[in-house]
C-alpha cells in the first residue's frame, strides 16, 4: 500500500506517532514529507537509526541557514525559523549555536559546554531537589492538579532560573516569556510565531541584560558568571553571551518541563513501572533514560545540506532540509528489544534523543539531573493519583512532544465505591504499549 506523504503536523500523527513511525520506517529508511498545513517547502524524514546516527554526525550536513542556495525541494530557510526572520531577530538566532557551524559554532559551543559540564550541574543538584520537593509538596496539598502548569512548568522555570543565577520570583515570568521564544525553534512555526518570538526576545534581551549589569562579578557556579567569565576572556562578547542565554532560557525549560510532563505520564500509564519505582526496585535516572526512549520530548533533529549528498538511495541538493525522526529511531525494534514496551529494568538504554555528532544537546547533563530530581519528588505523589486522560491533550508543535495538562485527582471514596460518579474514573488512556 502506498503511504500518503509523511506529516508530522496532524492530530493523527500526535495522537500516535509510534504508529506513524512503524509503518513509514517499514516501507523505506528515508521518505519525502510536506505538510498542507505549513506554508513551508517540504523536507527529508530519515527513519533508519544507522542513516540517522551517519546524518547527524556527516560535514556534508550543517546548520547555517543562510549558507543552503535554493536549489532542492526545500530551502535551507525553512529550519527552525519559517521565512526569514528580521532584524534585530535574525541577529539574535545568529548568535544561536544551534543554527551556526564551525567555526562559530565550534567557539560559542565550547563556552556552552564548559558552563554546563557535568561537575558544575552536580553542584546545582541539592537546590534541584529542594525546588522539586516544595512545587512536590504544594501540589500534592491540592485534591486536583494539573502536572503541567502546577508541576512541570514551574519546576522547570525555577530551575532555568537557578542554574542562570536569576532570582527565584522571577520564575513565572520567565517561564511565559520563554515560551513564544521555544516555539520559534520547530522547523515549520505556525504563522504568528515569529512576531511573538521577536517581541519576547526584546522583553528577554533587555531583562538579561539588566541582570548583566546588576551582577557584581563575583565567580559564582550560575550560568551567567560562566558566561561573563568567558567574556572577560575574550572568548565571546557580551551579545553573544545574552543570546546565548536567551535560548539556554527557552530551550531548557521546554525540553525539562516536556521531560518531567512524559516521564510522569509513562509512569501513570505503566503503573507496574511506578511500583517499581516506589519499591525502589528502580531509580528515577532510570525512569528518565527510558522516557527518553518511549516519548521523546524532541522528535526530530535537523540539519541542511551543504554539499550535494546520496542517502538511503535518494539524492539530497545543496539546501535541502533533512529532519532525523529521533523519536522512530527510539522504537527501533532492530536497535532495541521490546522497543514499544516501556520498561525501567533494561540492560541498556538505547536512544538518540539528544541527537548526535557537533550539535548533540548540550544541555544533557542538566536535563538528566534535574528530570531525576523532579521524578524522585513526584513519584510518591503520582501512586496515589488518578489521571483524567483529555481527548486533545498534545502540544501542537511538531518538534516537542508532550501533553499541554493532565489532571490528576486525589481518589475520592465515593470513586473506590462507585468509579461511573467520578468523571476523573471514567476515561481510559490511550494506551500506545
Ligand atoms: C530535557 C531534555 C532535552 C532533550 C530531549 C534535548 C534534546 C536536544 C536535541 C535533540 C538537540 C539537537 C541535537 C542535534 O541537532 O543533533 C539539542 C540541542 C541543544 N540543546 Fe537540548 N535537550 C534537552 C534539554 C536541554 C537543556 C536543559 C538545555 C539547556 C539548558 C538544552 C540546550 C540545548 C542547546 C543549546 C542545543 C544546541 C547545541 C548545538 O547546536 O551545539 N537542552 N537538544
Amino acid at each position: 500500500m502506498r503511504l500518503p506523504r509523511f506529516d508530522p503536523f496532524t492530530d493523527a500523527f500526535r495522537a500516535a506517532p509510534d504508529a506513524a513511525y512503524s509503518a513509514y520506517r517499514r516501507a523505506a529508511a528515508v521518505h519525502w514529507g510536506k505538510s498542507p498545513a505549513t506554508r513551508a517547502r517540504g523536507a527529508w524524514y530519515v527513519f533508519d537509526t544507522d542513516l540517522v546516527r551517519h546524518v547527524l554526525r556527516d560535514p556534508a550536513f550543517g546548520r547555517e541557514t543562510h549558507r543552503g542556495k535554493q536549489t532542492g525541494k526545500s530551502t535551507a530557510r525553512d529550519i527552525g525559523r519559517g521565512p526569514v526572520a528580521a532584524p534585530p531577530l535574525s541577529s539574535v538566532i545568529d548568535n544561536w549555536v544551534m543554527f551556526r557551524d564551525p567555526p562559530v559554532h565550534t567557539r560559542l559551543r565550547s563556552v556552552l559546554s564548559e558552563a554546563l559540564r557535568r561537575e558544575r550541574v552536580e553542584t546545582w543538584r541539592t537546590d534541584c531537589r529542594r525546588l522539586a520537593d516544595d512545587h512536590a509538596a504544594a501540589a500534592g496539598a491540592m485534591p486536583v492538579f494539573d502536572l503541567v502548569s502546577d508541576y512541570a512548568v514551574p519546576y522547570a522555570a525555577a530551575v532555568i532560573g537557578l542554574v542562570v543565577g536569576l532570582p527565584a520570583t522571577d520564575g513565572r515570568c520567565l517561564a511565559e516569556t520563554a515560551a513564544p521564544i521555544s516555539r520559534l525553534l520547530d522547523f515549520h512555526p505556525a504563522p504568528g510565531v515569529q512576531p511573538a518570538a521577536a517581541s519576547a526576545i526584546q522583553t528577554m534581551t533587555r531583562y538579561l541584560t539588566d541582570r548583566w549589569e546588576q551582577s557584581d562579578g563575583a565567580a559564582s557556579a550560575t550560568l551567567l558568571s560562566a558566561l561573563r567569565a568567558a567574556t572577560s576572556e575574550g572568548r565571546c562578547s557580551i551579545r553573544e553571551a545574552i543570546h546565548s542565554l536567551i535560548l539556554l532560557v527557552a530551550t531548557g525549560q521546554a525540553t525539562l518541563g516536556n521531560l518531567v510532563i512524559n516521564a510522569a505520564s509513562c509512569l501513570l500509564m505503566h503503573p507496574d513501572q511506578l511500583a517499581a519505582l516506589a519499591a525502589d526496585q528502580a531509580t528515577p535516572e532510570r525512569a528518565i533514560e527510558e522516557t527518553l526512549r518511549f516519548e521523546s520530548p524532541v522528535q526530530f533533529a535537523g540539519r541542511v545540506v551543504l554539499d550535494e549528498t546520496r542517502v538511503g538511495g535518494h539524492r539530497f541538493n545543496r539546501g535541502d532540509l533533512v529532519l532525523c525522526a529521533l523519536g522512530a529511531v527510539n522504537r527501533d525494534p532492530a536497535a532495541t528489544d521490546d522497543a514499544d514496551v516501556f520498561r525501567l529494568d533494561r540492560d541498556r538504554f538505547r536512544h538518540q534523543s539528544f541527537g548526535g555528532g557537533i550539535h548533540a544537546c548540550v544541555g544533557v547533563n542538566l536535563a538528566r539531573m534535574a528530570g531525576a530530581e523532579a521524578i524522585r519528588a513526584l513519584a510518591p505523589i503520582l501512586a496515589n493519583r488518578t489521571a483524567a486522560w483529555p481527548q486533545r491533550p498534545w502540544r501542537e508543535l511538531a518538534l516537542f512532544r508532550a501533553r499541554t495538562r493532565l489532571d490528576l485527582h486525589r481518589p475520592c471514596a465515593a470513586a473506590s465505591r462507585l468509579p461511573a460518579m467520578c468523571p476523573a474514573h471514567d476515561q481510559e488512556p490511550e494506551r500506545s504499549a
